[in-house]
């Protein structure tokens, strides 16, 4: 078997031209555009190809973009002071703080500084809490992005057995939540779980989210399998690739996301759509 590729690109292009019509019919009935406030600081070269996309995806669906760049010496009060200003400024309907910062900054501290209904990113406890309890509102935007391409291949989820490898807050975690709310039975694989193999190997559907190249291998998968690497690594040579040896876990899957071109498209895309959703409720809630 060859696993058919799952096209991230064409579904993070189809979730943009669902939020660019939203946006140009708000604009028709009088509303404003969206707007989303992106904050760096620094000058990390993989935060600033991530925020250059966020801001160009902002671009190109018509959400007003308010970037925001700060210097590596900033200090925590200033980062706050800013959350404050723009959780208070009623034209911006979503915040962004891109992760990692500097380390005289508390990434919880600002993760829980930031309006619970302006959180574009869904990683406050409060967004967290509401996707547990399975009422979510703003939801992660890397697992969001997972259901809708498991979507787009017709994963019925129910009866299925999904392993998510990798218990990060921001990916692992919310996955697992995601795929209990979408009826999968779930387990979650790190760094204390005894024989990873053995759990991948019972995975009808399998996300990775470790940062580990290759780390996924072949043998491993249950002939069949739909797998989602979210790892993005980058091989001395250049050359970006993801958790899974992709040459032979593409031999026994059915369907598999390339890296690049696979999970990185619709982290961006459901962030748009986000935005937009921030705005429609900050709207319901005036
Ligand atoms: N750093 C890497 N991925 C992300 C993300 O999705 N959001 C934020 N805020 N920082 C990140």
């Amino acid at each position: 078997m060859t696993a058919r590729l799952i096209d991230g690109k064409a579904v993070a292009a189809s979730v943009h031209d669902r939020v660019h019509s939203a946006v140009a019919s708000r604009l028709a009935r009088g509303l404003r555009a969206p707007a989303l406030a992106t904050i760096l600081v620094g000058h990390d070269p993989a935060s600033e190809v991530y925020v250059r996309n966020k801001r160009l995806a902002c671009e190109k669906v018509g959400i007003r973009s308010v970037p925001v760049h700060f210097e590596e010496t900033l200090t925590q009060a200033e980062l706050m002071a800013t959350i404050d200003r723009l959780n208070a400024d009623d034209s911006v309907d979503g915040i962004l703080v891109q992760m990692p910062l500097p380390p005289q900054i508390d990434p919880v501290a600002v993760t829980e500084r930031i309006r619970p209904d302006k959180d574009v990113d869904g990683f406050h406890p409060y967004n967290i809490g509401r996707l547990a309890q399975r009422h979510p509102v703003l939801r992660p935007c890397t697992p969001y992005g997972v259901i809708e391409l498991l979507k787009s291949v017709g994963e019925p989820f129910k009866k299925r057995t999904a392993v998510v490898v990798g218990a990060s807050n921001h990916v692992g975690r919310p996955m697992m939540l995601e795929l209990m709310l979408a009826g999968a039975t779930a387990t979650c694989c790190h760094r204390f779980t005894a024989d990873v193999a053995f759990e991948v190997s019972r995975a009808d559907i399998l996300v990775v989210a470790v940062g580990k190249p290759g780390m996924v291998k072949g043998e491993w998968i249950k002939p069949g399998a739909t797998v989602i690497d979210v790892g993005i690594n980058r091989l001395d040579s250049g050359k970006l690739c993801g958790d899974c040896d992709f040459d032979s876990v593409r031999q026994r899957a059915a369907f598999i996301t390339p890296v690049p071109g696979g999970v990185g498209p619709m982290t961006v895309a459901m962030l748009m759509q986000n935005t937009l959703e921030a705005a429609i409720l900050r709207e319901s809630e005036s």
